[in-house]
């Protein structure tokens, strides 16, 4: 452990608690707004299946995504991110809190009333493998989408399917092909031609890469980078750590047991970090220069995240944090915005250094839908 500063600056809002979650200037309407969103899984016992407790999953998470932008969503594995894919996909349904799409309360829609919705909001799984069928041609995997909405696009299933092929890099000649014919790569390429077959408007992509060698991640990342453009795509992308995600998103949101402890534009946070989970977690990104390593020195963060069961009192960092003090056993830091657009959920939060959001400096993507 390196870590030296001791800032015991109380955690005064500079904008005031403001609008959750909002990106630095942006006064379009945002196309996904959640809420205080909650997913506690109940644990049962005995026959009668009596609830004696619950997973607190995802407990109370508030952020909206604008057209255009790429929102990347980090944290360690078991912090609820997956859960949170599939709230705001609505493939699971939350306990708690609420969820607008354009406007629409989808909360807690019935499979039939959220049929619609279906074809705007496409995931992408992290199991290449698993998430194929493979008894299914690749044509069959693609063009299912087109059958299950009673959609019949211009010129027929099979050549829109072939389209799709070759906007995602493979050729249209792997349409009677089964999946095991692919390697990682492509068939990450297939679920994501598949993803984008309705023409969505938003994309929730769950470790799109995670299951690839890394030498086949940068050319995945790439391509849903220019299909974004291209398509003027809206994405949520979750990953385990911010290596993937620090070129593609305009801002991050980072989770910690079901909570998002900071969420900033990308710029503020590289340059900037304000929490000590944030911190750790940018300290294990491999510096391509090593000379500025010494800068960042890696944090190594003490055991696992605990049980969503019974989760710490206070802040949920807590028991990793070598800044803890009384406070944060007994009170639970609110998200609040420490500049603009980069919020933080932490009593001692790190000094806020630099300029915000200016001219790039952690490298990377250039904004695509101007709410960088
Ligand atoms: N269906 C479920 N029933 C009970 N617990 C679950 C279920 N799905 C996920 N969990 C638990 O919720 C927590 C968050 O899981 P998950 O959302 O998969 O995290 P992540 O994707 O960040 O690794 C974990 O402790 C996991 O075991
Ligand atoms: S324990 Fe939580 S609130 Fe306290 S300093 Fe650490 S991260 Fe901040
Ligand atoms: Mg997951």
């Amino acid at each position: 452990m390196t870590e030296t500063t001791d800032d015991e600056s109380q955690n005064t809002p500079a904008d005031g608690p403001g609008d959750a979650a909002s990106p630095a200037a942006s006064d379009a309407e945002p196309l996904l707004r959640v809420r205080g969103l909650m997913r506690h899984f109940p644990i049962t016992k005995g026959l009668l299946k009596r609830q004696v407790g619950a997973v607190q999953a995802v407990d109370g998470i508030d952020f909206d995504v604008y057209p255009g932008e790429t929102l990347g969503v980090v944290g360690e594995s078991g912090c609820g991110k997956s859960t949170m894919g599939r709230l705001i996909t609505r493939l699971d349904e939350p306990t708690g809190g609420s969820i607008e799409f354009e406007g629409k309360d989808i909360t807690h829609l019935s499979t039939g009333r959220l049929r619609p919705m279906r074809r705007d909001v496409q995931m992408i799984f992290q199991d290449p493998y698993g998430s194929l069928n493979p008894r299914h041609t690749i044509g069959g995997i693609i063009g299912t989408p087109f059958r299950l909405q009673g959609v019949e696009p211009e010129g027929g299933v099979k050549k829109e399917v072939q389209r799709l092929l070759e906007l995602v890099g493979l050729s249209p000649e792997h349409y009677n092909r089964y999946p095991h014919e692919f390697s990682g790569g492509q068939r990450q390429r297939i679920g994501i031609a598949r993803a984008l077959a309705l023409k969505p408007k938003l994309v929730v992509a769950d470790e799109p890469v995670s299951a690839l060698d890394v030498s086949i991640q940068a050319q995945v990342v790439n391509l849903m980078d220019d299909l974004q453009d291209e398509l003027g795509l809206t994405y949520v992308i979750i990953a385990h750590d911010l290596s993937v995600i620090r070129h593609v998103s305009d801002r991050i949101a980072v989770m910690y047991l079901g909570k998002i402890v900071e969420l900033s534009d990308r710029a503020s946070l590289y340059a900037s970090p304000l929490h000590p989970y944030t911190k750790a977690l940018l300290s294990a990104v491999p510096v391509p220069d090593p000379k500025r390593r010494t800068e960042r020195d890696r944090i190594l963060l003490k055991g696992d995240v605990p049980s969503p069961i019974n989760p710490p009192s206070g802040c949920r960092f807590r028991t990793r944090c070598w800044k803890a003090t009384e406070v944060c056993t007994t009170t639970e830091p609110p998200l609040v915005a420490l500049r603009t657009g980069h919020q933080v959920a932490c009593h001692h939060p790190e000094p806020v250094t630099g300029e915000p959001a200016a001219a790039g400096g952690a490298g990377g993507k250039e904004s695509t839908g101007g709410h960088a």
